[in-house]
């Protein structure tokens, strides 16, 4: 964890969970309906658990994580078992390593934590697709989540390879799974297909037994809770601090007449979207209506209780109005952080549960540890080689990321200009087919980029025969909702002036697998001019060496000035960074990444523009908020009060012309608070 210190005095903690056996060693877990609560080993049994998820998590730190939760009081943990995270090629299983859930399930177990376990097949959880394989969006017109063949051929089979791993792990069979969630929140997706529900429960009891506790989780909504609720799976409700919980509680009896209340998901915060403000939940609120929900007898899960981070691309999306991406950290302002240290909110929890070691925080000042210069090792054209082994695909229209079987991260499609565009000319992607971010050079002069949903036209300009490459970035697909069914890459022609764009050369890219292979070597330098002056513009990869300096702890990465990327620390992929959209500016970095003997090798690729410095910092403290970061109030109120004057004034100004005094004042109050907030948020982005 990072500089700060975590002391756990009081370890004796009168422990409220596991190895309570009965006499007779008899491990059972049901529901007494009689009574209205769980029953372990025969007796009342209540949990307060928290969320952690194993794949947001480096696994060195599993144990760190685990340790802290018990600590805090808790009896239980909530998992998520994100599908495409083990089965990211189709029929390819991985159960080692990173992805090693009965390690985890292990190391709780030894923590004397119980485990609450969502198997899915579908999460939802922020998570890229919501922990669907994008293998299965082969199949064009697949309904995902419904009774469709070749849907329920797929869980069927990935069922079939992961429950009976977790057999053993129930609880009545000598582990620590207590419950199994069924789907995820089913009542809140369109299909409401009972067959698909029923198709599920018939899979869960013929791979764990009859006797294991089934449940589903559904939004607080009399329409969710009837299409997500199933006989014989036990129905529970989800949420936040913001929701009378007697209200929501009746709900649940109405579809559970009898057995214990129980909370699936207490939100503790919130997650962030790219361009969002910082979402934060009082730590207050948390524990006064976690106190109300346990004094009334509920079970209640913590969402989260440990957020973590989306490395890599797994990061999910949402699409209501607009596309909308999960920002890297995950975060969620949890009791532990991103980076597993305790907070206020920790302790608030911690005097609700009752059970008192004491906790020192860490310290709250930002640190610059280490600024560091990165030089320029190559653009995208000039590295296909090494990027893109296998070649391009030949194709008249372009192809999807789905049919090209590359499914994360970025590809590249390629063409020439059909005639001289001598004057600006737009290109346009009119069926808004850009999934979700298309970079344009024309000859290696960077043109722009088209968003999705965003941004569906730019000028171009160049000469007949020019090369065309188009970039596209996948952003995680969309994990909750009716679109769900997320194709990647360029999903339909782009229009040039009056012209369709055809005979594509499409450029799988394995990045990952080229850094993970040693590539870039720091001696790339010299293979590559000296460091230009005029920082590129256009996807540019940079990279840089930091000569082991006994920095061994966690830190964060902060690129300054940088736009929009990717970046990879000795091999490891950590996440995109978008500092010019916010709210998050620093990339968590866990320790045992760095080495310390060894010369760390930081990659970045930069999408849109660097800045002429270079460089980048390591922090010893996250900013995931723009607000309340470097900047003190007096600057803050400072810049507020200017932009604030010179709005009235000119309104003002105006008013002396028109005599509709009062709309004058209410329109320009409204205006001038969203132009300071502007003006706030980009001059505090700058720092
Ligand atoms: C499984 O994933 C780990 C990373 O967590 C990786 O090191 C390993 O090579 C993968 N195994 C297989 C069989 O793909
Ligand atoms: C879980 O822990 C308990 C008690 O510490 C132990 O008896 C049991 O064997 C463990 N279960 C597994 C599957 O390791
Ligand atoms: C919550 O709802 C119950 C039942 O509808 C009502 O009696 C109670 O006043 C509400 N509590 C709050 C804090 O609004
Ligand atoms: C990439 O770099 C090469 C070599 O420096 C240069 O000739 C080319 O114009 C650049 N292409 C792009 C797309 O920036
Ligand atoms: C494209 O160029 C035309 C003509 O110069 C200009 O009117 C238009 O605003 C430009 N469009 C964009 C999206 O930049
Ligand atoms: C960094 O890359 C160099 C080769 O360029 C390699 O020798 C070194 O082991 C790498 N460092 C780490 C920590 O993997």
């Amino acid at each position: 964890m990072a500089a700060g210190v975590l002391l756990f005095v009081a370890v004796n903690l009168a422990c409220l969970s596991v190895s309570g056996n009965l006499a007779s060693g008899e491990r059972s877990f049901s529901i007494d309906y009689k009574n209205n609560y769980f029953l372990k080993d025969g007796k009342p049994f209540q949990y307060i658990s928290g969320s952690i998820h194993y794949s947001r998590i480096p696994r060195y730190y599993w144990k760190d994580r685990l340790v802290k939760m018990y600590m805090a009081g808790l009896n239980a943990i909530q998992v998520y078992v994100p599908w495409n995270f083990h089965e990211a090629v189709q029929g390819v299983h991985n159960f080692t390593g990173g992805q090693d859930l009965e390690h985890f399930l292990d190391l709780a177990n030894q923590t004397g934590l119980l485990v609450i376990l969502r198997p899915g097949p579908y999460i939802c959880a922020e998570w890229e697709m919501g922990g669907l394989p994008a293998w299965l969006l082969q199949k064009p017109n697949i309904i995902l989540r419904s009774a469709d063949a070749d849907y329920v051929e797929a869980v069927s089979n990935w069922l079939a390879v992961l429950l009976p791993k977790m057999k053993p792990w129930l609880y009545i069979n000598g582990g620590n799974i207590i419950t199994v969630q069924v789907e995820n929140e089913y009542g809140s997706y369109f299909a409401c297909d009972y067959n698909y529900m029923r198709h599920l429960r018939t899979l869960f009891h013929l791979f764990l037994g009859e006797d294991t506790v089934l449940f589903t989780t559904d939004g607080n909504t009399d329409k969710e809770m009837t299409c997500g609720t199933l006989e014989g799976l036990y129905a529970t409700v989800d949420f936040g601090t913001d929701t009378n919980i007697t209200k929501a509680f009746n709900r649940q009896r109405r579809f559970e007449p009898r057995g214990p209340l129980v909370n699936s998901e207490f939100y503790t915060g919130w997650l962030d979207h790219w361009g969002d403000q910082h979402a934060v939940v009082d730590a207050q609120k948390v524990s006064r209506v976690l106190g109300e929900m346990l004094a009334m007898g509920a079970n209640v899960n913590m969402y989260m209780f440990e957020g973590g981070t989306n490395f890599g691309y797994w990061n999910g999306a949402d699409h209501d109005t607009k596309f909308r991406s999960v920002v890297t950290s995950y975060d969620y302002d949890a009791p532990l952080s991103e980076a597993g240290d305790p907070t206020e909110k920790l302790l608030a929890i911690r005097d609700v549960i009752k059970q008192v070691p004491l906790i020192e925080l860490p310290p709250t000042k930002v640190d610059i540890l280490i600024t560091f210069t990165l030089f320029q090792v190559g653009n995208i054209s000039s590295l296909l080689n090494t990027l893109s082994t296998v070649g391009p695909v030949k194709s008249q229209y372009p192809l999807t990321f789905e049919e090209m079987k590359q499914f994360y991260g970025y590809m590249l499609y390629r063409t020439t200009l059909p005639r001289d565009l001598s004057e600006p000319t737009p290109l346009i992607s009119p069926l808004n087919g850009v999934h979700d971010r298309a970079y344009v050079s024309v000859n290696g002069v960077f043109q722009g980029l088209l968003e999705r949903d965003t941004m569906l036209v730019i000028n171009v300009t160049g000469q007949q025969g020019d090369t065309v490459d188009i970039l596209v970035e996948n952003m995680g697909r969309v994990n909750f909702g009716s679109k769900i069914n997320d194709y990647k890459g360029l999903l339909s022609n782009l229009i040039l002036g009056k012209d369709v764009l055809t005979d594509w050369k499409i450029y799988p890219l394995d990045i990952d697998g080229a850094i993970a292979g040693g590539w870039p070597h720091s001696d790339s330098q010299k293979s590559f001019p000296a460091p230009q002056k005029d920082p590129s513009v256009g996807p540019v990869f940079y990279m840089g060496t930091l000569q082991p300096n006994g920095l061994a702890w966690d830190t964060f990465l902060k690129l300054n000035e940088w736009t929009k990327g990717q970046v990879w620390i000795n091999g490891v992929n950590l996440g995109r960074y978008w500092p010019a959209r916010g709210p998050q500016l620093t990339l968590y970095i866990p320790g045992p990444l760095l080495s310390t003997t060894l010369p760390n090798n930081i990659t970045v690729l930069e999408l849109e523009g660097a800045p002429a410095h270079l460089r980048v910092l390591f922090m010893d403290r996250p900013q995931l908020i723009v607000e309340h970061s470097l900047t003190s109030v007096a600057e803050r109120t400072a810049i507020y009060s200017v932009s604030f004057f010179y709005c009235i004034l000119f309104f003002f100004v105006a008013d002396t012309v028109n005599k509709l005094y009062i709309y004058y004042v209410m329109f320009s109050y409204s205006i001038c608070i969203q132009l300071s907030e502007i003006i706030c948020h980009n001059k505090l982005l700058k720092m």
